[in-house]
């Protein structure tokens, strides 16, 4: 089977590439990374790229006079090696509707909260704030408004006594860089069909019945 050819889009340390690239890897994950965009030149992940002898590419949105010129070159940049999905991993810039409507349902991205909840910055600190019991990620396809559209992965994981912003952010990412790879692998099996701004996802077997956070001690 042809694997899906994967871009992925970051501005920083890249550990969710990090963890696609390890998934990638094996010759049977039906999708591959061929393509990684920065557009910072410092990005730490450009190395993950490197690393692995994937092609990597710098496009600075500062060197664009306005989002539109940035965009037009990053579409040249993923249709010149084509591209099939964009993974968008802690890539830090807001896109316009023009460019998420092109990839429209061939673009995902990572969010550090079980969304609708704390979409946008400080995720971590506004679900302490507000004092969820769980807290997670969610994998989506792309839709204008920022963290947003059909949710394809989510993990959910317990916020703990004591947590502070550091502690759950960590927990989080353990559980996106299980996620993330889960997400691609069932988009790339062609196992995920948009219905209605919601996803159907076939041969999915059952989630755990419950999670409880505090657990109940009188239950075992
Ligand atoms: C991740 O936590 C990702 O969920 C978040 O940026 C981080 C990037 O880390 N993305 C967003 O907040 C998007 N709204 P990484 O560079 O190590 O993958």
């Amino acid at each position: 089977m042809a694997r899906l050819k994967t871009a992925v889009l970051i501005s920083g340390r890249g550990s969710n590439l990090e963890a696609l690239i390890r998934a990638c890897a094996d010759e049977d994950f039906p999708a591959e990374i061929a393509l990684v965009i920065s557009n910072r030149a410092d990005a730490g992940g450009l190395d993950h790229a490197a690393r692995a002898g994937i092609a990597s590419a710098v496009i600075p949105h500062r060197d664009y006079a306005n989002r539109e010129a940035f965009e037009a070159a990053l579409t040249k940049t993923l249709e010149a090696a084509g591209i099939e999905l964009i993974c968008l991993a802690g890539f830090m810039r807001l896109l316009t509707a023009g460019f998420v409507q092109h990839w429209r349902d061939r673009m995902i991205n990572i969010h550090p909260s079980l969304l609708p909840a704390f979409p946008g910055l400080d995720t971590h600190a506004r679900a302490l704030a507000e004092g969820v019991r769980f807290a997670g990620c969610t994998v989506h396809f792309v839709r204008a408004e920022m963290d947003h559209g059909p949710i394809i992965v989510q993990a959910a994981v317990p916020v703990l006594p004591g947590d502070d912003e550091h502690a759950l952010a960590a927990r989080v990412l353990s559980a996106e860089h299980r996620a993330y790879p889960l997400a691609l692998r069932l988009v790339g099996e062609g196992r995920v069909k948009v219905v209605g701004e919601r996803t159907e996802i076939s041969g999915m077997g059952d989630a755990p019945a419950m999670l409880l956070n505090p657990p109940d001690a009188t239950r075992a």
